[in-house]
């Protein structure tokens, strides 16, 4: 994406815990005097960025030397690219190293990278010295639209993504634009399943804006991006607002969700989570049309829009329907033993169904073979 861009600024309304978002070109260079303008100058002075391998040639040196030229003594700690990072022993490795830099419970632990990086870090954040402050420098499409806000952390457990987490909010989120134009095609694509997904749940305007600007968008037209990227985290902003332990409302985020994580697992972490989350939709989108929740039309049109980002709307003849069954009871939604779906019953709308029977799920699975 292009420069040129202005900064955008959206503020998650959370009280003493709320912060701000900044998008736009180029902001990670300003990390560290935005840091100290949010922490304040008394605090300690030693940082760690945490990033992945894929990430930390790119960008650690611009998070770093800003760092630095704030005055915080910063060190850059690298972990492997990939979801199968994102484990218990992954984030113990991690305490060794904030313990080996004398991290203070005022030393900031900054994530750098996308959705796996900004949970394994948030959750290393929110755990040691039982808290330190937490920021998110987000570098994929995925983090900045969904992931990087809201503060949701985690690891996941050999039984199910995420199962093992905290809720804990960063005090200032970066999302530098410019570091999108080195993310590669499939991973761009990949995080816009969250964007059609905020469209489908919570604004039907702003699906059908993807339709129309769907060009644009792959184009990765500067404007266009940035306007998705704010549209995206005033919707997240909102929903964690309202809600931000997810008692209620949060959880119409999980649409697509349910089997999403059941074949992001079965397919061991090869497709991107946004990928999972594109077939997950389709599945709960033909979940309701059998049950007259949503229509035929809107569902073809859902999917279609997925098609357009190159998206896949399939489930892989490999994945077995009762193990996605299986692992669905394993997800964090289920309540009393019964798994709480979110369904569309029209564009912008939600409603919760806890009472979806095995059968319903083998039959969306069974259809969406290929
Ligand atoms: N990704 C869903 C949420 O943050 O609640």
């Amino acid at each position: 994406m292009t420069t040129g861009d202005d900064m955008r600024e959206v503020r998650v309304e959370l009280g003493e815990r709320g912060y701000v978002v900044r998008i736009g070109p180029g902001i990670l260079a300003g990390l560290g005097a935005a840091l100290r303008a949010v922490l304040g100058e008394g605090g300690s002075s030693v940082a760690a960025v945490i990033t992945d391998e894929n990430v930390a040639p790119l960008y650690g040196g611009c998070a770093i030397d800003s760092l630095r030229r704030a005055g915080y003594d910063a060190r850059l700690v690298t972990v492997p690219a990939g979801d199968a990072t994102k484990s218990l022993a992954t984030a113990s490795r991690l305490y060794d190293e904030l313990a080996a830099a004398h991290m203070e419970r005022s030393s900031p632990v900054i994530a750098l990278g996308g959705g796996m990086v900004g949970d394994l870090t948030g959750f290393v954040a929110a755990t040691w010295l039982r808290g330190v402050p937490f920021v998110q420098c987000s570098t994929t499409v995925e983090a900045d639209v969904d992931a990087g806000v809201g503060g949701k952390t985690g690891v996941n457990h050999p039984a199910g993504k995420n199962l093992i987490g905290a809720f804990y909010q960063p005090r200032l989120v970066l999302m530098d634009t410019a570091t999108l134009d080195t993310l590669p095609d499939r991973d761009f694509r990949a995080g816009l399943a969250e964007s059609i997904k905020h469209g489908a749940i919570r604004d039907a305007a702003f699906l059908e804006w993807h339709h129309r600007n769907a060009h644009r968008i792959l184009a990765h037209d500067a404007a266009a991006v940035a306007e998705l990227l704010e549209k995206n985290v005033r919707i997240k902003a909102d929903v964690v607002a309202a809600d931000e332990r997810e008692a209620g409302l949060r959880a119409i985020l999980n649409f697509g969700h349910t089997i999403g994580h059941a074949v992001e697992t079965l397919m061991d972490y090869e497709w991107r989570h946004g990928e999972c989350v594109a077939v997950g939709m389709v599945a709960a989108s033909r979940i309701g049309v059998r049950r007259s929740i949503m229509s035929a039309a809107d569902a073809g049109r859902l999917r279609t829009l997925l098609e357009t980002f190159g998206l896949p709307t399939r489930i892989p003849a490999t994945i077995p329907p009762d193990r996605v069954i299986e692992l669905t009871k394993m997800d964090k939604k289920v309540a009393a033993g019964k798994v709480k779906f979110v369904l569309v019953p029209r564009f912008g709308e939600t409603v919760f169904r806890n009472d979806i029977t095995d059968v319903e799920i083998r039959q969306a699975v069974e259809d969406m073979k290929p």
